[in-house]
């Protein structure tokens, strides 16, 4: 591919004051970024495009990391991200991403998408409540981002929370506190992937009503102790003015060997509800969460695809695309509730701010078509 030259005098700082959404940038990088904006022009190695949307200068998803060029033609330091990126440009980039939870879904999903884009990223080797462990990752990786793709889950379901709630506050309480607040006295932004299961249908959203839960919407759902200490994760970090809080919703990857994936779960339960609910599709929101970092964006988002799907139409999908003699057998939420331990969460999230971030974004049942079940296709007649 030719080297792309935009060479437009852009002031970052001009675009940064276009953006509702504030990106987040530290008092020490504010500085920087002043002194530097008169001499700026970005140059790309990729397929960059600008694109204008709402008013707000953007760069669509880029397959490379831009670099930054003075006047004279040699790189600078990156007006907008921590000093911390000079050893990220040693090797061409501008980004060095630390990303906790590598032996987790997410993560592990994360550092294959790094190293796919050619981003300099490392996992994390300290325990998200061990704050000295996390400030020796920071001084020794001297990140520009941090991911936070580390917690606890539960297993084989978050069913395993309600019995270890002690455990489950360490991880995902005290640890994703502390791992914000360490962030945050480095001036650096962090990315964390939490959780949608802290609402439920209600009166005001009622299912197949169209009206999803918005980002500012109080949690309705504390059926679950992992919920519930989620929620309340979220709305402490609503005081972390450098944290990015992606409200992700039952994962779906196009890893359908994936016990953990959605549809693997439920094609082989038993029986299963039959619910409409937002779901994220994580092969095409897991590159939008590392644009969300480039773009220094923070505050909440409700990280899934537009709409709903329910399990009938997911499990239909399998059948037709997959295994045309797949069947399946339905049962109601009295009768599930006799199977598991606790309730669990079915809502819409409006994802209205993601689609104006990232107007691109499929809709649910789209999605899952493109990236999950066309590139599994097993039969010939879908
Ligand atoms: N999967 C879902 O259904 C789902 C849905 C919505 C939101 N999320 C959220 O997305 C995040 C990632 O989910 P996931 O499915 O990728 O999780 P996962 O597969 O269970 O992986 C969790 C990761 O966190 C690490 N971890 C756990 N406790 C830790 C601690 N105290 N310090 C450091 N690392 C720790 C684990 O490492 P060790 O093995 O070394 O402990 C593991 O790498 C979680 O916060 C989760 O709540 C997940």
């Amino acid at each position: 591919m030719p080297l792309a030259i935009l060479t437009t005098t852009v002031s970052l700082f001009h675009s940064f004051q276009l953006n509702p959404h504030r990106p987040f940038i530290a008092s020490h990088q504010k500085a920087h970024l002043e002194t530097t904006k008169p001499s700026v022009r970005i140059t790309s190695l990729g397929s960059l495009s600008l694109t204008s949307n709402n008013n707000n200068a953007q760069f669509s998803h880029s397959t490379r990391p831009l670099r930054i060029f003075s006047r004279s033609g040699e790189l600078e330091r990156d007006p907008g991200h921590s000093p911390a990126m000079t050893s990220a440009t040693a090797n061409g980039s501008q980004y060095k991403f630390l990303i906790y939870g590598r032996t987790g879904w997410i993560g592990g999903l994360l550092g294959q998408l790094c190293a796919g884009q050619g981003i300099p990223y490392q996992y994390g080797s300290g325990r998200l409540e061990d704050r000295p462990s996390l400030e020796a990752d920071l001084a020794a990786v001297k990140p520009t981002h941090v991911f936070n793709a580390a917690g606890v889950t539960g297993r084989p379901n978050v069913d395993w929370c309600e019995t270890h709630r002690v455990e489950t506050i360490r991880a995902n309480v005290v640890g994703t506190l502390t791992l914000a607040d360490v962030c945050r006295a480095k001036g650096l932004v962090l990315v964390n992937y939490a959780t949608g299961c802290i609402f439920e249908y209600d009166e005001k959203h009622p299912e197949g009503s169209g009206i999803g839960f918005k980002e500012e919407d109080t949690p309705n759902f504390i059926g679950s102790f992992y919920s519930k200490t989620k929620a309340m994760v979220e709305d402490l970090l609503k005081n972390y003015e450098n944290v990015c809080t992606l409200r992700v919703r039952m994962p779906i990857s196009s890893d359908l060997s994936n016990p953990r994936n959605f549809i693997t779960k439920i094609a082989r339960y038993e029986k299963v509800v039959n619910i409409p609910n937002s779901m994220t599709i994580l092969d095409e929101l897991l590159p939008i969460s590392i644009e969300m970092a480039k773009r220094n964006l923070t505050g909440i988002y409700n990280f899934t695809n537009p709409g709903v799907v329910s399990h009938n139409e997911i499990l239909e999908m399998y059948r037709d695309y997959i295994d045309p003699s797949f069947t399946w057998k339905n049962f109601n939420l009295e009768e599930q509730a006799k199977v598991i331990v606790a309730p669990r969460s079915n809502n819409e999230l409006d994802t209205t701010k993601l689609k104006n971030e990232f107007p691109e974004l499929m809709p649910i049942k789209e999605s899952l078509i493109k990236y999950v079940f066309e590139p599994n296709k097993k039969t010939s007649s879908a």
